[in-house]
């Protein structure tokens, strides 16, 4: 067997494969079973200091992806706080895994939930998602979250508008410990031509994730970490061994399961460790740190 174990900013996953934020880390329960499904560490759906409105329908797949239209979490941030963290961190704790909890989105919002979320948040992912193509809102969260909390800051990009490069310069220069990428791309569209209604409710706009996202967000992954000199948590359309070890050899530290989770279960995290294990093994690598980096410019080393 492999060496799955990665460090990252002082944490210990026991695998690189974590959840990304969506209904497969809806609330305490399936981050529960996301820890019992073999994810190296856990990573809760974004909150924010209102309920989401959900609008219906707000998921669907599309050939080759996934459509959705969800917002932030539609729970309040009291019932987080009073339940779903603590669910969430016995289950980290039983294992010795982190915990990472996702906000979102304005400085002032960010400056309100960081220190509430304090007793359980090993790290913080900012999500920027809905903050646009200026760099100064995700500036101004990374400042209110640095500001209120001591642990790692990880602000999770978007793969379209800013120029990646650019952004992970701004992030890091605001003092971001990592960054994740990517979030879904849109807005999309799809059409139910049966009923000739928009697949999605709300404004009829979707987000795309899947299969389909995978090339643009390892793209992403590929330009942050030729620019910055920090952890990167890769996602998009992650669904296999193979998938996770091209972010890997991307530049990514971490690798984030959100689509495959909600089609497949939450076994889907362990089943991608397990896969990336055995492509080491086949391969003749100890460790997954081995490979880390290896599509990356002037890599003689790994390739000889
Ligand atoms: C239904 C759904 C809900 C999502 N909700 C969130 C969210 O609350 N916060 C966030 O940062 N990303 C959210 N995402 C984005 C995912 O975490 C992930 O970045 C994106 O879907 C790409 O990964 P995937 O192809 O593995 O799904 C959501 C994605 C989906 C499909």
């Amino acid at each position: 067997m492999a060496d799955l174990r990665v460090e990252m900013l002082g944490l210990h996953f026991r695998n690189p494969v974590i959840p990304s934020a969506g209904p497969n880390v809806r609330d305490g329960l399936r981050l529960q079973e996301a820890a019992e499904g073999g994810a190296g560490g856990l990573l809760a759906k974004t909150i924010s200091v209102d309920p989401a409105p959900v609008p219906m329908p707000h998921m669907a797949t599309v050939r080759g992806g996934f459509l959705n239209t969800e917002l932030w979490s539609e729970l309040p941030p009291e019932r987080w706080l009073s339940r779903e963290y603590d669910l969430a961190k016995r289950a980290a704790d039983s294992l010795g895994i982190p915990l990472i909890v996702s906000l979102g989105y304005s400085g002032t919002e960010i400056a309100q939930l960081a220190p509430k979320v304090c007793p359980w948040a090993d790290a913080i992912e900012l999500s920027t998602h809905y903050l646009g193509e200026d760099p100064r809102p995700m500036i101004e969260a990374i400042d209110a979250a640095k500001s209120a909390v001591d642990v790692p800051i990880f602000v999770k990009m978007s793969p379209l508008g800013r120029e990646m490069k650019a952004a992970a310069q701004a992030a890091a220069e605001a003092g971001a410990d990592g960054i994740s990428a990517t979030n879904s791309f849109g807005p999309a569209f799809g059409v139910d031509v049966e009923t000739g209604y928009p697949l999605m409710g709300g404004k009829g706009y979707g987000w795309l994730s899947g299969p389909a996202l995978q090339p643009l967000s390892l793209r992403c992954v590929y330009d942050i970490a030729q620019t910055v000199d920090l952890p990167i948590i890769g996602v998009g359309g992650i669904n296999n061994g193979k998938d996770a070890i091209a972010f890997i050899m991307a530049g990514a530290t971490l690798v984030g399961v959100c689509t495959a989770a909600i089609m497949r279960g939450p076994s889907v995290y362990g089943k991608i460790a397990a896969e990336i294990d055995t492509w080491l093994n086949d391969h003749g690598y100890e460790n997954v740190n081995q490979i880390r980096g290896a599509a990356l410019p002037a890599q003689e080393a790994y390739h000889g």
